[in-house]
Parts: structure tokens; sequence; C-alpha cells
């Protein structure tokens, strides 16, 4: 599919999305699930081959039936209400703005947003997204595939810091913080606690396990600027995977 024209009046409908996307989190409480369905969308991107990526194909029955994507037709639903206000603006783009959106309004860093992604009906092989009951080296294999670094997988697996897992989604249950609603770094600060008892994934657990992924988790539980500065950053590449702005 073609890329949208970018011009004023597509920038202008970006802002109002924008604020009906904050009404819709703030009414429904879904700024975790919205978060991950930008993630899903974008996380399958592979650098080399160049597909996958935030495109939009998550809406694709094929792709949201993926295991990995348990849950997320609810998501996609509630973006059409969006996507039928402003039809103009692609999925991909609508998508990865709500990506921004839920960390906003959850108490988050801003992250820089820029529009003009292109939709795609293809959809990646099932298989591209990180598996919660592998280690490190899967995490590293999934997120290197994309291009993205050491600090960038831990900086972005904070993003736990909002949701809860769902027995009937992935086979896990429960929040990883005790204010699921609320972005700060206190999901670094429970994976340093031992005697905590908040959820810990198998690939959460490998952040504490590896002394290199350990030495970012230890920054960041004890400097939240810090995450959220690389949070912000990281985040941003993350949605603009694949993607070059006009
Ligand atoms: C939820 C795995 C990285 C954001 C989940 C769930 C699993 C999971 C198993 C529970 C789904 C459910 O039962 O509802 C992983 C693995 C990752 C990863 C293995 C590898 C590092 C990320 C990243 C982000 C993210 C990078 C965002 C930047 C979320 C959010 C939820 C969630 C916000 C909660 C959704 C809700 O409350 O419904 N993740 N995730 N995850 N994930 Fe991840």
């Amino acid at each position: 599919m073609a890329a949208p024209i970018v011009d004023s009046e597509y920038l202008k409908e970006i802002e109002q999305a924008r604020r009906d996307l904050r009404a819709l989190m703030s009414s429904k409480n879904c700024a975790p699930l919205m978060l991950r369905l930008a993630w899903h969308d974008a996380g399958t991107y592979d650098a080399k081959t160049k597909t996958g990526g935030p495109n939009g194909s998550i809406r694709n029955e094929k792709e949201y039936k993926h295991e990995a994507n348990n849950g997320l037709k609810i998501a996609i639903d509630l973006m059409e209400e969006i996507k039928a206000k402003h039809p103009k603006l692609t999925y991909a783009d609508l998508y990865q703005l709500a990506g921004v959106v839920a960390v906003e309004i959850t108490g988050g860093p801003t992250i820089d947003f820029v529009s003009g992604r292109k939709d795609s009906t293809e959809s990646p092989e099932e298989g591209r997204l990180p598996d919660a009951k592998k280690g490190a080296t899967h995490l590293r294999d999934v997120f290197y595939r994309m291009g993205l670094s050491d600090m960038e997988i831990v900086a972005l697996s904070g993003g736990h810091t909002l949701g809860k897992a769902h027995r009937d989604r992935s086979g896990f249950e429960g929040a990883w913080t005790k204010e699921p609603l609320k972005f700060d770094n206190s999901y670094f600060k429970e994976l340093l606690n031992e005697n905590s008892e908040v959820l810990k994934l198998p690939t959460d657990k490998a952040l504490v396990e590896d002394p290199k992924f350990r030495s970012y988790v230890e920054r960041y539980a004890k400097d939240e600027d810090a995450f959220f500065t690389d949070y912000a950053a990281a985040h941003k590449k993350l949605s603009e995977l694949g993607f070059t702005p006009a």
C-alpha cells in the first residue's frame, strides 16, 4: 500500500485521534492493552529482509490469531472506533500513536511521534515475537533481529510496568507491579526484590540473571529519569522500525 500523504490535514487528524485515544483509554482503562498492541505490531520486524514491523498487519486475522497475540483482538476492535472517525489515518500510524498515548497518559515519558507509516496486508510468519518461557539468548535473538540492543531490550521490557498477564491469554497470571496503571520504574525495583510476590516471567528473570542486562536493571531501578530517557528513545525506535519518514 502507498504511504499516506502527511500534510497539515493529516497532522490535524493525528492530533484529534490523540485526544480520542486519551479519552478511550481513560474510560476503558485499556492503556496497557494498547501498548501491547503497538509493540506486537512493531515487534515482528526483521532487519535483514525488511519485513514485518509497525505496518498495521496485526489487524489481519491470520496474524492476530498467532498465539503470542492472544487477547489483542479486543484492542484491534477498540481501534476500529478511532479508525472510523479518522479514516484518512493509516492503521499503522494509529496503532503506534496508541502506544505513545498509553505511555503518556499513565505518567510515562513523552515519546516523539512521527506520522506516515504505510499499511500492509501481508503478515509475517508466526514465531517472530518473544516467547516468555525462554531466556536471555532468545531475547537477544529476537531483539537483535529487529536491530535493537541490550540496553533497548531492558528499557523496553520496562513496558511491563503497565498491565497484567491473563491466564486465558498467555497462561500466566498477575501484574508485574503493585500499580499496573502507572508508568514508572517499579518494574525494575520489583525485579531486584527477591521477596517480591509480583509476576515475573522467565524472560523478566533473565534480565536480572544475565550480568549485562542486570547492569541496566540496576540503573533503571535507581534512576527513574534514566529509565524514562532510554525508554522514550527505544520506544520511538521500535515504533519506526523499517519506516523512513518522507
Ligand atoms: C503483557 C510477554 C516485551 C508490553 C505480556 C504478557 C506476556 C508478555 C506473556 C501477558 C499477556 C496476557 O496474558 O494478557 C513479553 C515478552 C517480552 C515482552 C516475552 C520480551 C521482552 C514487552 C514490551 C512491551 C510489553 C517490549 C512494551 C514496550 C506489555 C504490556 C502487557 C504485556 C503493556 C500487559 C497487557 C495487558 O494488561 O493486557 N507480555 N512481553 N511487553 N506486555 Fe509484554
